[in-house]
């Protein structure tokens, strides 16, 4: 039986595992150090070096539900690049996708030149819009493109640098509006209105903020992971300002990049890190995100098996191959009550002679490492609602976070554990989840719309219908 199973291979195990094992002690610190390099990225003259970039987004209203319209929204930096034609419907308070298309973007691509990668991108768009008979108009496009960008405007937005899976040459540092739009009139045969640039964490708030009026949080945990808040302007010390809030993308998958994690590093997480396209890059997002979780395990499992611990002292040649051991296999693992069955099976597969033992101690393994995922998390969201809290005055904040991807959606218990850690971190907090419905796509829409009637557009791309805000920058909620 499984506890008799248990006992033995746990008390060995344990010494893999402890060092991911997180006490909420640790926790705290974590989000203290947090806390301070939230600051840090705020700073005008501190921001440069800051780990945590804390982005302007220059999206400074949450939506109020007047916004109207039909919509092209671009999605890419997740698993899939999607083109979506949505309707932003005034009366029932809605966003509707009309219709959508998904392109795969071969990994060849994802490492090649940035001009074939917009290249691509234009083709995609071109033949959605052709398919849809929309080609003879310009209409209005939000672009979620998911990595750190230092905007200098909705329509400005610089790559700071690729994470993720993406490495194209030629685009860091140039303005993403710019190559898409030159990839657009390279071909000719159509053409866009004007363009609100969107990380996803802000298509996931503001999707949200349809429903909700008070999500002012939007959190990714997905390939990558990374949050956005409403923070007040006159903290924003890069931007101009002091009334008011605006939405900062605080790219917290580079926390830790300047070593302030290096307590909690493991030796395995050094390996994924080192054998990664961008070592040294996104340290935090390495110890959390699915691109990653699936690499942990696979290099726990080797070390153990190595060590005699598991599958008599053999691998073989799949789980000795990065990447075989998929994240979505944690999720299947861990599965309540088919777990034990899926693990066999994909122990099976991978080319191992297990026995039943060695099935419970994968699944204690990958409990271990998605659990130390989500109470990272769950320190980082407690960080950001303390500083909402705090920011407004209030001994007690109740908010709402929208949340997207895949690890949050489909593992059994992730949501669970990072809402019980987040209680404890932030007991001051009354925190709602919102699963959100298709931020990515419906949210940049939303960007897009609040963009158009807020006026965060130049002049020249605002529609006639606004005059009253035509000199401002834009309007305060
Ligand atoms: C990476 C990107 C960030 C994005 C996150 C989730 O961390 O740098 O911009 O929000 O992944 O997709």
């Amino acid at each position: 039986n499984y506890h008799k199973h248990m006992r033995q291979p746990q008390r060995n195990v344990e010494k893999y595992l402890e060092p991911f094992r997180l006490s909420l002690e640790k926790l705290k610190e974590v989000s203290v150090r947090l806390k301070k390099d939230l600051i840090r990225g705020l700073g005008k003259h501190s921001h440069h070096r800051a780990a945590v970039k804390m982005l302007p987004t220059f999206v400074r209203a949450t939506p109020d539900g007047t916004e109207k319209g039909d919509y092209l929204a671009l999605d890419l930096g997740g698993t899939n690049f999607r083109v979506l034609y949505v309707r932003v419907v005034e009366e029932q308070q809605k966003v509707v996708k009309m219709d959508s298309k998904i392109c795969s973007i071969p990994q060849e691509m994802m490492l090649g030149t940035g001009e074939q990668l917009f290249d691509h991108i234009a083709q995609c768009l071109g033949e959605f819009l052709e398919s849809q008979d929309l080609k003879g108009q310009t209409l209005p496009l939000g672009f979620t493109f998911s990595f750190p960008c230092e905007q200098k405007e909705i329509d400005k937005s610089i790559l700071i640098r690729w994470t993720k899976g993406f490495s194209c040459s030629g685009v860091e540092g140039q303005d993403v509006v710019k190559l898409l739009k030159e990839a657009i009139h390279r071909r000719g045969d159509y053409d866009i209105g004007s363009v609100a640039m969107v990380n996803d964490t802000v298509g996931t708030m503001m999707s949200c903020g349809y429903r909700d009026q008070s999500c002012e949080i939007g959190m990714i945990i997905g390939t990558g992971t990374n949050a956005c808040y409403m923070e007040e302007i006159k903290n924003v010390k890069r931007v101009e300002g002091e009334d008011g809030r605006m939405c900062i993308n605080t790219e917290w998958g580079g926390f830790g990049d300047d070593g302030s994690l290096k307590d909690i590093l493991t030796e395995f997480d050094e390996v994924v890190d080192q054998t990664s396209i961008n070592p040294g890059v996104h340290t935090f997002e390495k110890m959390i995100s699915g691109m990653y979780l699936g690499e942990i395990v696979r290099l726990l499992l080797v070390k153990m098996a190595e060590d005699k611990l598991l599958f008599k002292g053999e691998t073989s040649e799949a789980l000795l191959t990065p990447g075989q051991f998929e994240t979505k296999y944690i999720s299947e693992i861990e599965e309540p009550d088919s777990g034990l069955e899926n693990a066999q099976k994909i122990l099976t597969a991978l080319g191992l002679n297990w026995d039943p033992v060695d099935a419970c101690v994968v699944r204690l393994v990958c409990d271990t490492i998605s659990s130390r995922s989500a109470r990272l998390c769950a320190a980082a969201l407690a960080t950001i609602s303390n500083r909402i809290r705090v920011n407004r005055g209030l001994d007690h904040l109740k908010t709402t976070v929208g949340v997207d991807g895949t690890v949050y959606r489909k593992h059994p218990n992730f949501s669970e554990e990072l809402q019980a850690a987040v209680r404890l971190l932030a007991p001051k907090c009354d925190i709602t989840f919102l699963v959100s419905e298709d931020g990515s796509g419906k949210g940049a829409a939303m960007v897009t719309a609040v963009a158009q009637t807020t006026c965060i557009l130049p002049p020249s791309q605002q529609g006639a219908t606004n005059p009253a805000a035509k000199k401002k920058k834009s309007v305060r909620t």
